[in-house]
């Protein structure tokens, strides 16, 4: 007799489900972007579904990949602008100024989560608004990118603390799944050969994280 067959629960099942979720997203969001006054609403949620999409495929893409930068800040800025925009937070500037055609190995939905994590928080930090500035350029050792903002900075005392896991200075309002976003940020960068530094500006106010990445 066979066995009683066991329910799937690898990763890949997992991604497929949850490609559903998001197709049920979008689906919702054709609908309501027949309506002249929700067109926005739906934009934003179908920006939101495809990067969920993206991001659930980067754990289960056999080839790594790389990923124009260029690309990844785009995508990035785009989902931080819906976030922000829909906790109504109040607007963030972009100031971006890359050298042109460089690409980060890696998959581009696992850069993404590094750039969204680093410009929430920024945009967080930034409570009366003000401008995220991503600078970008080759290095003798590979390439440097940085992202610095215009909030209060870093105290020096928890710069230690804010890659580990679950460390936060947020409200514990918000659940067990908080203080992860520098986590992440800091395993993709490592998983891709590289190291992610924070520390506070000096040519102003504000935090900047400096990510240095070997050639490709
Ligand atoms: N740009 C920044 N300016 C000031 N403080 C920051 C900045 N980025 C991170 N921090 C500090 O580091 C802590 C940890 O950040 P991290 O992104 O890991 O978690 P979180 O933002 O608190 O929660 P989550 O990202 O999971 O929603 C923050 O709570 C905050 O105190
Ligand atoms: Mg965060």
């Amino acid at each position: 007799m066979n066995p009683e067959p066991r329910a799937d629960l690898s990763l890949e099942g997992l991604v497929h489900d949850l490609n559903n979720v998001f197709e049920t997203i979008s689906d919702a969001a054709d609908l309501l972007a027949d309506d002249a006054r929700w067109k926005k609403v739906a934009a934003a949620l179908h920006r939101s579904a495809r990067r969920g999409e993206r991001i659930v495929s980067s754990f289960v893409e056999t080839t790594r990949g790389s990923v124009e930068l260029a690309d990844a800040l785009n995508r990035s800025i785009d989902f931080a602008r819906d976030f922000l925009s829909a906790a109504r937070r109040p607007e963030i500037g972009f100031d971006i100024a890359t050298e042109a055609g460089i690409r980060l190995k890696g998959s581009p939905g696992a850069w993404e989560r590094v750039f969204v994590n680093l410009f929430l928080n920024a945009g967080q930090a930034m409570k009366q608004g003000g401008s995220i500035h991503v600078r970008a350029q080759r290095v003798p050792t590979g390439i440097e990118v940085s992202i610095a903002d215009e909030g209060p900075g870093i105290a020096p005392e928890i710069l230690p603390e804010i890659f580990k896991p679950h460390f936060s200075t947020k409200s514990a309002r918000r659940g067990t799944f908080k203080g992860l976003g520098l986590h992440i940020v800091e395993s993709v960068v490592r998983q891709n050969g590289g190291a992610v530094t924070a520390g506070n500006r000096t040519d102003g106010c504000g935090a900047v994280f400096t990510i240095l990445l070997p050639e490709n």
